[in-house]
């Protein structure tokens, strides 16, 4: 059974040209969770938090996983793919050897919430060509269960054998959005090989074996080894991501927006950048 490890309260950071939001993992209380690198939410219905938006910036050795739960994000690189990001849409962007992208609110008032994942990519693929798995609302299944228990299957499958779809042999990531009414349960598996976390969005939680570990929102709680693990909800309307993935227990070596294995490859990335070779 899986537990309780750690809880993690956000840090308020502001990135971007001047973006509002909360830093979940890449913080000194959790600046990683192998393979995941960083985890930011933001959510604010004021302009002024997020109108400036993230102007064209590169990435390179991972990949960027946008998760939008209300407004809109207009999407553009420097290969010529633009598309807007939607309320349910989730976009899952290999960076790989290098994109060059700007991130822009496609609204200019009413709330902007979501997040925005990295996930790290092992040696072998960090100087892959770049892919983008764009999946819209409708294409993510809804498993219902009893109690009406709603899960948003966005990457991996369920232990009721929901397959979301999005792809990634990598790290196998598993990425669900689960909702409940009050005094619901929640019982999942997880590969015992995975690191695994849930933050709440809304309502209340409590997990282990005698539920005596308890979330608040917006608090993460960082799971320990096992297998499965069981959440009660203790408000209605409770709503959080469950999400796991493979540790790649590689070196990892960050610069900014550049995710690599050693630091002269960090400078690498940035020659490349200034040189114009992403
Ligand atoms: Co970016």
């Amino acid at each position: 059974m899986r537990t309780v490890k750690q809880i993690i309260t956000g840090q308020p950071t502001t990135d971007g040209a001047g973006v509002e939001l909360t830093r979940i993992i890449g913080q000194p209380a959790l600046p990683m969770l192998d393979p995941f690198l960083l985890l930011d939410v933001f959510r604010s219905d004021d302009p002024r938090d997020y109108i400036a938006g993230f102007p064209p910036h590169p990435h390179r050795g991972f990949e960027t996983v946008t998760y939008l739960l209300a407004g809109k994000m207009r999407h553009q690189d420097n290969a010529g793919h633009e598309g807007v990001i939607e309320s349910g849409d989730i976009q899952w962007m290999t960076a790989g050897k290098g994109i060059v992208h700007s991130e822009m609110p496609e609204q200019e008032n009413g709330l902007l919430e979501g997040f925005q994942l990295w996930v790290n990519l092992p040696a072998s693929h960090k100087m892959s060509e770049p892919v983008y798995q764009e999946i819209s609302k409708e294409q993510i299944p809804v498993e219902v269960r009893d109690g009406n228990v709603k899960v948003r299957v966005i990457a991996g499958v369920t232990s009721l054998g929901t397959h979301g779809p999005v792809m990634q042999p990598l790290t196998e990531p598993l990425y669900l959005d689960v909702s409940m009414p009050d005094n619901g349960t929640f019982t999942e598996s997880i590969p015992a090989t995975h690191n695994a976390f849930i933050y709440l969005i809304e309502g209340g939680v409590a997990l282990g074996k005698n539920h005596q570990e308890s979330l608040k929102p917006r608090e993460l709680a960082v799971l320990s080894q096992g297998n499965d693990v069981v959440i009660s909800s203790t408000k209605a309307q409770t709503r959080f991501l469950l999400i796991a993935g493979k540790p790649l227990q590689e070196p990892v070596a960050r610069g900014g927006p550049f995710v690599m294995n050693t630091d002269d490859e960090v400078r690498q990335a940035f020659a490349d950048y200034r040189n114009n070779n992403f």
